[in-house]
C-alpha cells in the first residue's frame, strides 16, 4: 500500500467504526500533515481516493466533510469485467423493448437515458431562440447548413480550449447530436465485416450502431473505476485486424468509469502505434462533479487520430439535437457523410444555442447542474443502502447520472425489468449493454431526477422485488 492509501484507510475505518460521523469536517491539509508526518500532496491524494470512493464530499472554501450516508454504503464492484471475444452484434429488438417502455410519463424514469428536462434552462434557451433567429441573415439561413453556425463552432473551439485541447475551427463538424457524429464516424473508418474494439459494458447505441453497419464487437472490459483494460486492449490489437476503436475515457456510459491521465496517454500512444483510430464518445464532459471537464484522450492526439464526439443533449438541451464531432484528420471526409446523409443539423437549433453560449450564462447552469446531480447521486446511494440487498455492489461515479448495480448472482435483471415495469418502475438490465447478452444480474439506474418521496417509494420497491429472487 503507497502512504497515501494507508492513510486513506485510516481514514475510512474512523468512518466505518463512528468515530467521524456524518456531516463531520475532516482535519485540515495542514493538520493531517502534522499529525500523520505526511506532505500535503499524500494528504490530498488520500482525501481525493476519499471523494472518489463516495465516503467524503469537498465543500468550497469549507474543506472535506464526511458524506451523510457515508457508514452505510454499498460496495463498489472490484474487478474489470470478463476478457474480450469478437462477435455479430444482435441486441436491437430487446433494446427497443427497453426504451420503448420509457414513453409512459407515469413511470419512475430510472431506465431514462436523460436528467430531468426540469435541470435545463429552458425558458432561457427559448429566449436565445428568439435572438438568435433575428441575429441571422437570410444569407445565413442556407450558409450555416453547410458549415454550421459560425458563432457556435467559435463557441465549442473556445471551450476546448479552456480545457487544453488546441484545435482548428476546420476539424469540427457540427451534428444532429452526438448520435449522428458517432454514426459517421464508425461509417468514415470501416466497412462492413470489420472489427471495432467496444467496451463491456458499452452504451447501448454503439451496439445497434454496428449491428446496422454490419462489424463485429470485439469487446474489451472496464474496470468500474479505471476504465478500459489497457492491457487486454493491447494483446487484441496484436492479435486482431481491429479497424477502429469506439471508447468513453471519462465518465462512460454505464459505469461512470474515468481513466486517469496517465492512462489517457498510454491507450493514445497504443493507438497511434497500431494507428487505429479512435472515436471519442465524451458526452458526459460537462458533467463532471469536479468541476470542468476531464482532459479527453483528444488533448495528446498529435496525429489526427481522435475523433471527439460532444454533444449539448446532456448539458444543456436535450431536444435540440446539436452535437459535434472534432474529427481530426477524418474531419473532411466525416462532413461529406454528413452532407450526403442529412445535410445539417437544424439552423434555428444552432443559432439559439450560439446566443446561449454567448449570452446566456452556461458556466452558471452547468455549476448548478452538477450540484444537483451530485446530491441526488447521494440521495440514490444512501437509498440503495437502506433497501437493496447487502451483497449488492454499486459504482460510484464522479459525475453524470447513472449508477450501475451488480446484484447477487440469482438476480435476474430481465426479470427485474418487467416486474418492476408491472409496478410502474423502468430500469436499463445489463444485458442491453453488451453484444454477448452478459451482466444478466446487473442493470443502470438514472439518478437524474430530483429525488422526492416517489423516488424513495420505488426504490423501497425495487429492494422488496430483489428480496424475491
Ligand atoms: C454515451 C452516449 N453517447 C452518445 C449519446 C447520444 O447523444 P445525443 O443525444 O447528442 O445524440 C448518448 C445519449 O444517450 C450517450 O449516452
Amino acid at each position: 500500500m503507497k502512504r497515501y492509501e494507508r492513510l486513506a484507510e485510516d481514514i475510512a475505518e474512523r468512518i466505518r467504526s463512528g468515530v467521524l460521523a456524518p456531516g463531520d469536517r475532516l482535519p485540515s491539509v495542514r493538520q493531517a500533515c502534522q499529525s500523520h508526518g505526511v506532505s500535503p500532496a499524500t494528504v490530498f491524494q488520500a482525501y481525493y481516493l476519499l471523494e472518489d470512493r463516495g465516503l467524503i464530499l469537498a465543500r468550497a472554501r469549507s474543506g472535506y466533510f464526511v458524506r451523510e450516508s457515508a457508514q452505510h454504503l454499498l460496495q463498489e464492484p472490484q474487478v474489470a469485467y470478463v476478457a474480450a471475444r469478437t462477435t455479430s452484434v444482435d441486441v436491437s429488438e430487446l433494446v427497443f423493448s427497453v426504451l420503448g417502455s420509457l414513453k409512459d410519463p407515469q413511470t419512475v424514469p430510472f431506465g431514462s437515458a436523460f436528467p430531468s428536462p426540469h435541470l435545463f434552462p429552458l425558458a432561457r434557451l427559448a429566449r436565445s431562440m428568439a435572438q438568435g433567429l433575428k441575429k441571422l441573415s437570410p444569407h445565413e439561413v442556407v450558409a450555416d447548413m453547410t458549415a454550421g453556425n459560425p458563432e457556435l463552432r467559435r463557441q465549442i473551439a473556445l471551450r476546448y480550449m479552456a480545457g487544453g485541447v488546441r484545435l482548428a475551427l476546420e476539424e469540427l463538424v457540427i451534428c444532429n447530436g452526438a448520435m449522428e457524429a458517432l454514426n459517421l464516424c464508425l461509417q468514415c473508418v470501416t466497412r462492413p465485416g470489420d472489427l471495432v474494439a467496444i467496451e463491456s459494458p458499452a452504451f447501448y447505441a454503439s451496439l445497434q450502431v454496428l449491428e446496422r453497419l454490419e462489424l463485429k464487437a470485439v469487446e474489451i472490459p472496464v474496470h468500474p473505476r479505471e476504465g478500459i483494460d489497457l492491457q487486454v486492449l493491447a494483446e487484441s490489437l496484436e492479435r486482431l485486424p481491429i479497424k477502429a476503436c469506439w471508447f468513453m475515457s471519462s465518465l462512460q456510459n454505464p459505469l461512470g468509469a474515468s481513466m486517469s491521465e496517465d492512462s489517457k496517454r498510454t491507450l493514445y500512444s497504443l493507438l497511434e502505434r497500431h494507428q487505429v483510430p479512435l472515436i471519442e464518445d465524451d458526452v458526459y464532459a460537462e458533467l463532471n462533479f469536479g468541476g470542468k471537464p476531464a482532459r479527453p484522450v483528444k488533448s495528446f492526439d498529435s496525429a489526427g487520430l481522435v475523433m471527439h464526439c460532444g454533444s449539448f443533449s446532456k448539458s444543456l438541451a436535450p431536444g435540440y439535437r446539436v452535437g459535434w464531432v472534432a474529427g481530426g484528420r477524418f474531419a473532411e471526409q466525416i462532413s461529406r457523410l454528413k452532407l450526403m446523409t442529412t445535410l445539417s443539423p437544424s439552423v434555428p437549433a444552432q443559432a439559439a444555442i450560439a446566443d446561449y453560449l454567448q449570452h446566456g450564462g452556461y458556466d452558471r447552469h452547468l455549476r448548478r447542474l452538477r450540484h444537483a446531480l451530485e446530491a441526488q447521486q447521494g440521495a440514490m446511494l444512501a437509498a440503495a443502502a437502506r433497501h437493496f440487498p447487502t451483497e449488492t455492489r454499486v459504482t460510484r461515479p464522479s459525475g453524470g447520472y447513472f449508477l450501475w448495480f451488480e446484484f447477487p448472482e440469482r438476480v435476474d435483471s430481465l426479470q427485474l425489468f418487467q416486474l418492476a415495469l408491472a409496478q410502474g418502475i423502468s430500469l436499463a438490465p445489463g444485458p442491453i449493454f453488451s453484444a454477448n447478452r452478459r451482466f444478466g444480474n446487473c442493470a443502470r439506474l438514472n439518478y437524474g431526477y430530483p429525488w422526492d418521496a416517489r423516488s424513495e417509494q420505488a426504490m423501497a420497491l425495487l429492494g422488496r422485488i430483489l428480496q424475491s429472487f
